[in-house]
C-alpha cells in the first residue's frame, strides 16, 4: 500500500504567482485529462453546533463554479450542511486526485451564492436531477426506499406539463471565499511540496497574497 511519489516538477512558490484559481483549474484540468472519475470532487467539512459542544462534519460534494473569487457548489439548504452553514458560515473544502499524488485544500467562510446565480446552474441540470431535488428532502430520514420512490413519482407527475420545472425554495449554491489556499504534492522519501497562500481579505490579487512552504 506504500506509494512512491515523484516523477513530475517541484511545485513551488512560482506556480502560485498568477494567483491560487488558475493553478487549481490546472490541476482538475489534469484530473479531467488523466481519466478520474469526479475530478471536481471536494470533501467539505462544516461545524456542527450540538448540545456537547461544537463538533466537526464532512461530506463530498462536487465544485459547479470556480473563480478567483472562490469555489461554489450546490444543496439543499435545509440538509445537514445547509443547516450547518447557516449557524457558522466558515468551512473546509479538500480536493484530493491520489493518483496524481496532489491535493488543493481551502478555507474560509461561506455564503449563499444570489438566486439568479443558482437559476443560471439550475437550468443546466438534466431533468432528472431536478425532479430528484424536488422529490428528496436532504438529510431528513425517510422510511424506507419506496417512499423516496413514490415521492419521485408523486413530482414527476406534477411537473409533466412543465417544460421548465423552477428551482425548489431551500436549494442552491454556495460560494466558500478562501482565506487560506494549500496546494500539496506528494515527493520521494515522504519530503512532500506544501506551498500555503494566504489571501489579503481585501483584495483577489495574487500579488496581495502571502505565499509560504510549509514542512510535510
Ligand atoms: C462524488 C459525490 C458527489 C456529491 N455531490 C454532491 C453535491 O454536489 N451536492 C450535494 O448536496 N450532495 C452531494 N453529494 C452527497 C453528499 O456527500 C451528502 O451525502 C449529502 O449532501 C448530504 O450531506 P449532509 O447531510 O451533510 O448535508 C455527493 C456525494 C458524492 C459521493
Amino acid at each position: 500500500m506504500r506509494v512512491e511519489y515523484g516523477g513530475d516538477p517541484d511545485l513551488d512558490e512560482s506556480w502560485l504567482a498568477g494567483g491560487w484559481e488558475p493553478l487549481l483549474r490546472e490541476w482538475i484540468e489534469a484530473a479531467t485529462a488523466a481519466g478520474i472519475a469526479e475530478p471536481n470532487a471536494m470533501v467539505l467539512a462544516t461545524v456542527e453546533i450540538t448540545s456537547a459542544g461544537p463538533r466537526p462534519a464532512a461530506r463530498t460534494v462536487l465544485c459547479k463554479g470556480l473563480s478567483p473569487e472562490g469555489v461554489t457548489f450546490y444543496t439543499n439548504y435545509e440538509s445537514g450542511k445547509g443547516l450547518q452553514l447557516a449557524a457558522t458560515p466558515y468551512a473546509a473544502a479538500t480536493f484530493v486526485w491520489p493518483a496524481l499524488h496532489r491535493q488543493v485544500g481551502l478555507r474560509g467562510p461561506v455564503s449563499p451564492v444570489p438566486p439568479e446565480v443558482t437559476a443560471i446552474y439550475w437550468r443546466s441540470r438534466p431533468r432528472n436531477s431536478q425532479l430528484g431535488a424536488w422529490a428528496s428532502q436532504q438529510s431528513r430520514p425517510i422510511a424506507g426506499r419506496d417512499q423516496l420512490d413514490r415521492a419521485l413519482a408523486e413530482v414527476t407527475r406534477r411537473f409533466a406539463d412543465v417544460e421548465q420545472i423552477p428551482v425548489p425554495a431551500g436549494w442552491g449554491g454556495f460560494l466558500l471565499r478562501p482565506e487560506q489556499v494549500e496546494f500539496w504534492q506528494g515527493r520521494r522519501s515522504r519530503l512532500h511540496n506544501r506551498i500555503r497562500m494566504t489571501l489579503d481579505p481585501g483584495s483577489t490579487e495574487p500579488s496581495a497574497a502571502k505565499i509560504e512552504r510549509l514542512q510535510p
